[in-house]
């Protein structure tokens, strides 16, 4: 008897509450369509990436990413009150229809949670070995999340999977985030302004060289024991020869402290609820000298208050740069509210930075290079980080919760093998 596919349904609104829901009806599966895979996540990870995409899936489509089955008892069918949220991971390849991608295949990208298998549409992209997404109700979600790598069978992946080791948990929980550190490090604040890519959304918002230089710069971070902050951390201290700030800071919580102290990713380390000004003194920042601010998502809205408080104090040579967002379950008009009166910074977006990256450099050399890099990253790791290995949609569930109570530490990376 085929196995009943299980789908994690959040409410848009209050995506802190979850329900597991059994769908016996989409099973058996109907045939595959032509130039098409059928996939069922194999690994996810769950950071706190998965709770921001909850928080702006509404202004970024990420609801739309996979759609709620049509099988979906209510009241868990309004689509306009519950969805599905995404994660990154690993696919399995159930079935294939096209010539490159063999059954038995995985495909590492944007993945659904869930047991359920999807069908995609796909074409060959310009990079052998990835595929893109052509399906039509996935035509207006961003380029990046339409794009997948495969494995082949023969790459060993699934025992890696079965035996639940390092690789596949770091593919899944610090790939993304390493590829946007990269993209910041290495083109929207590059050592060279020949290779500066604009970061953001709009191209319409300024973003110049003399913006983007971060040479002998204070760099503040934020949430700096996040992934994609330790990732920066790493990518500016081994992977810039040119332009260096002067010094990386961290800010970061109480709670966090121990671990950052232990990566050793960091030049020095503050705690988020110091003076920043005192701080600043202390390391005899003049008003004039250039400081760079970038939240990867601190909790408490440490990212605001330190701006504020220096921007008072006088600093004029400053640059703010958004990444990333605290954990908390925040409505939808809250968060408009935040974008329209926060303090203005640059909203650095992987999808945009990896667009034009692309562009400038040329498709094959941009991932050429980003895998070494990356490859780099994975072979040293971060000192003192644990992955955590868990099973089924049951312990993806018990993941979910511990995240929106802020119980993970810092220093825990959770993986999920279904
Ligand atoms: N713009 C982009 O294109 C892009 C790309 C990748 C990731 N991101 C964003 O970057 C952020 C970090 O992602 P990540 O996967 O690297 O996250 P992560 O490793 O799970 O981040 C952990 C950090 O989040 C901070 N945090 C904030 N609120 C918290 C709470 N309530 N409970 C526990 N920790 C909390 C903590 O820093 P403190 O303890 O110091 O507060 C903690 O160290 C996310 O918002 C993600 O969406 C953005």
């Amino acid at each position: 008897m085929a196995e009943i596919p299980v789908i994690q349904v959040l409410n848009k609104e209050h995506y802190f509450a979850q329900k597991l829901v059994s769908l016996p009806n989409e099973v058996p599966y109907s045939d595959l369509a032509p130039s098409s895979l059928r996939l069922k996540t194999k690994v996810l990870s769950l950071t706190s990436n998965n709770l921001t995409y909850t928080k702006l899936g509404f202004l970024l489509n990420l609801w739309d990413v996979h759609p709620l089955p049509p099988t979906t008892p209510a009241p868990y069918n309004d689509a306009s009150k519950y969805g599905l949220i995404n994660a990154w991971g690993y696919m399995e390849v159930l079935e294939s229809t096209h010539p490159s991608v063999e059954k038995g295949s995985y495909l590492w990208g944007y993945v659904p949670i869930g047991t359920l298998a999807q069908d995609l549409e796909v074409k060959n992209a310009n990079v052998a070995g990835q595929v893109l997404v052509t399906s039509e109700y996935r035509k207006h979600i961003m380029p990046i999340y339409n794009r997948y790598l495969v494995i082949s069978p023969s790459a060993g992946l699934a025992e890696e999977i079965e035996k639940k080791t390092n690789s596949p948990a770091y593919e899944a929980l610090v790939r993304i985030m390493f590829e946007t550190a990269y993209l910041m490090n290495r083109f929207a604040m590059p050592g060279d302004s020949k290779e500066l890519v604009h970061p953001g959304m709009d191209p319409r918002i300024p973003w110049e060289p003399e913006t983007a230089d971060l040479s002998g710069a204070t760099v503040i971070c934020f949430a700096p024991g996040s992934k994609v902050g330790m990732c920066f951390a790493h990518q500016l201290k081994q992977n810039r020869p040119r332009a260096k700030p002067v010094r990386v800071v961290a800010a970061t919580s109480e709670v966090s402290q121990p671990f950052v102290e232990e990566t050793s990713l960091y030049d020095e380390i503050v705690l988020s609820t110091s003076s920043p000004t005192e701080f600043l003194s202390k390391l005899g920042v003049q008003s004039g000298d250039k400081v760079v601010l970038i939240d990867f998502g601190g909790r408490g809205k440490v990212g605001a208050r330190w701006t504020t408080e220096i921007k008072e104090a006088g600093y004029s040579n400053l640059l703010q740069v958004g990444i990333g967002q605290e954990i908390s379950e925040t409505s939808q008009a809250d968060v408009l509210e935040l974008f329209s009166t926060g303090n203005p910074s640059m909203l650095m977006n992987a999808n945009d930075m990896r667009n034009r990256a692309m562009e400038l450099v040329g498709e094959k050399e941009y991932f050429d290079e980003l895998n070494e890099a990356w490859l780099e990253l994975k072979k040293q790791g971060f000192k003192g980080f644990q992955v955590n290995w868990g099973e089924g949609m049951e312990a993806v569930e018990k993941g979910w919760d511990s995240i929106c109570k802020s119980e993970i530490k810092t220093s825990v990376g959770l993986a999920y093998k279904l």
